[in-house]
């Protein structure tokens, strides 16, 4: 079963064909990020009118990796949401246009139920019952998934999602947008030397990222961070206030989601997001489970199509057709 993946939610353009929810055929994804960056930030409006632009040469682009004709494919896929209004419209309405035109039918994925089936991508298939963390630019979510499509939701961020701190710690640090890979990078050359306080709303599984990135502010405000230092003085460099920053982060992520998952004795634990792409988290999340830890390929963990393709094969299995009624929904959520 051939499915078209279209993915509009936020400021990538992407569009996938993947083979039975596990083969990618293509992936292709136009990025807006450094439209964005000169505004420090995703710009709404901006972001649907490069969807516009984009959305038909990347859907021909895919068609193309894919070598697929409109008569190879089974049905498309698309993200409904939750994500910015308009862009989701640009998405939905041209895969209703195709659809209506090549008699094909349509499903509606959840933008967030896609970053899960991330994990369907690799070489190997997730087991259930299983916990995903989903940490992406709007949601720190930690997941219990029973089954396909079966989901219940056992935390969610108070305040801040982790991608969004990550791009406000860095606009503090002026270490740029977006802001996950500028810690990352900046974290490479420092040390953790400042011990940040974790929020770790004991007997929750829900998380809080804000407290954190005031801490931050705070110390930058009080010279006691300065952004200009070098390696080897006296100050805090921006490198060891970034290190510190993602250490308090992953801290966190980690051992919540460890604790979450020994609780539900699942039988693993999924990385996906946005964040997901960052490797200490990756690689502190596999060293610290004692429960087998799947993450998804680097590109397969920021926003593209081929996991709103696979996912959605998901949903045809399961006879979840939409209309050609079928709507955004720019609050959508999980279960
Ligand atoms: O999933 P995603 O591509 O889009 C949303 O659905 O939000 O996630 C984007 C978020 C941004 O906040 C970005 O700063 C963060 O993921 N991110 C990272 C890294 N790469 C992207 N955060 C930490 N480390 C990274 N390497
Ligand atoms: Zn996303």
């Amino acid at each position: 079963m051939k499915i078209l993946g279209i993915e509009t939610s936020c400021d990538e353009t992407a569009a996938a064909v993947v083979a039975d929810g596990v083969g990618i055929l293509s992936n292709q994804i136009a990025s807006q990020v450094e439209i964005h960056a000169r505004y420090g930030g995703i710009v709404p409006e901006v972001a649907s009118r490069q969807h516009i632009l984009a959305i038909i040469p990347i859907i021909e682009q895919a068609m193309a990796q894919a070598k697929a004709t409109w008569g190879d494919l089974d049905g498309i896929a698309v993200t409904m949401g939750p994500g910015l209004a308009g862009s989701l419209l640009v998405g939905v309405n041209t895969a209703k246009a195709i659809a209506l035109a090549r008699g094909l039918p349509i499903t509606g994925v959840n933008h967030l139920e896609g970053h899960i089936y991330a994990n369907w991508l690799g070489n190997y298939t997730p087991h259930f019952p299983l916990v995903c963390l989903i940490v992406s630019g709007g949601h720190s979510d930690l997941v219990l998934v029973k089954g396909h499509g079966d989901y219940i939701v056992l935390g969610r961020t108070r305040d801040d999602a982790a991608g969004e701190a990550f791009d406000k710690a860095a606009r503090i640090l002026g270490l740029g947008y977006p802001g996950g890979p500028a810690i990352e990078q900046a974290a490479r050359a420092g040390t953790a030397s400042l011990k940040l306080a974790r929020a770790w709303l004991r007997g929750t599984s829900d998380f809080s990222f804000s407290g954190v990135k005031a801490e931050l502010l705070r110390l930058v405000e009080k010279g006691k961070v300065s952004l200009s230092a070098s390696q080897g003085s006296e100050l805090i460099t921006a490198a060891d206030a970034a290190a510190s920053f993602q250490e308090a982060v992953i801290d966190v992520l980690v051992t919540k989601t460890i604790e979450a998952a020994r609780e539900r004795r699942v039988k693993q634990i999924l990385l996906a997001g946005g964040v997901a792409s960052n490797e200490l988290l990756r690689r502190r999340m596999v060293e610290n489970s004692p429960i087998p830890v799947l993450v998804p390929e680097l590109v397969l963990c920021t926003d593209n199509a081929a996991m709103i393709a696979a996912c959605g094969y998901h949903r045809f299995q399961a006879g979840r057709i939409a209309g050609l009624d079928l709507d955004v929904i720019p609050s959508l959520r999980l279960a």
